[in-house]
């Protein structure tokens, strides 16, 4: 199905209400990074102003947490919050196991943490995100001192180590760090790779994430839940 630039920001953004309607007056929440998770985060600040919601929330990048902030959200460090009730995030690509590939906007480290510190993840994508299989490239987040060396042996496992760049530079991440994004085709086994990307010396974190809980997602008929 051919999706408009409207349709996609419809389906983002009913995917993004679907999971807002998980958030609990007292809890802390994990605060994601990206477009769809800047409709979760306006969509908590409403509540925050107009229905006098009580949360606390944990960003994963400086962006979401400036968006927070101008929504009247407060906003905490996970040394002040090391445990949150729920995380509600988007990604780039979701398979039919649930595994995912996240990091597009070059935050899945701190997404990553944030994630693990939570009772619960929740996802919420467009359709164009739900694959059989994970195929889109790895973004991998590399101490800039180890981008010879992890790139050789991205391709000592296979696959083709990409600099991201922004502009004539390379993309900063909120840590100071560069991004690979590491293309190796089609996921046959995500989790193994998962496990020996995470191995090597001067790689921060990688954009593969495990099952959430929920995917929530926003389809021009309505919402769909995958658990
Ligand atoms: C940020 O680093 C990513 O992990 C995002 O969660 C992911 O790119 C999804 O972004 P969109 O909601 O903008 O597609």
């Amino acid at each position: 199905m051919d999706l408009s630039e409207i349709d996609l920001e419809y389906e983002k953004r009913i995917a993004a209400l679907s999971a807002v309607k998980l958030v609990e007056n007292g809890m802390d929440i994990g605060l994601g990074t990206g477009s769809t998770a800047e409709f979760v985060i306006k969509e908590i600040g409403y509540l925050v102003k107009h229905e006098g919601l009580e949360i606390r929330a944990v960003a994963t990048s400086k962006r979401s947490e400036r968006l927070a902030i101008d929504c009247g959200v407060e906003v905490k460090t996970l040394d002040e919050i090391p445990t949150l009730d729920l995380c509600i995030d988007g990604a780039d690509q979701v398979d039919s196991g649930l595994n995912m590939i996240k990091g597009g906007g070059g935050a899945h480290t701190r997404e990553k943490i944030v994630a693990s510190s939570s009772k619960r993840l929740i996802i919420a994508v467009d359709e164009t995100k739900i694959v059989p299989s994970l195929n889109r490239t790895i973004p991998i987040e590399v101490l800039p001192f180890a981008q010879a060396p992890v790139s050789v042996q991205i391709k000592k496992l296979g696959g083709t180590p990409i600099l991201r760049m922004e502009g004539d530079s390379p993309f900063i991440t909120d840590n100071g760090n560069i991004i690979i994004d590491a293309d190796f085709g089609v996921l046959k086994d995500p989790g193994g790779l998962a496990m020996r990307l995470s191995t090597i010396p001067g790689v921060l974190e990688h954009g593969i994430f495990m099952r959430p809980d929920e995917v929530h997602v926003g389809e021009m008929e309505g919402v769909r839940v995958l658990r």
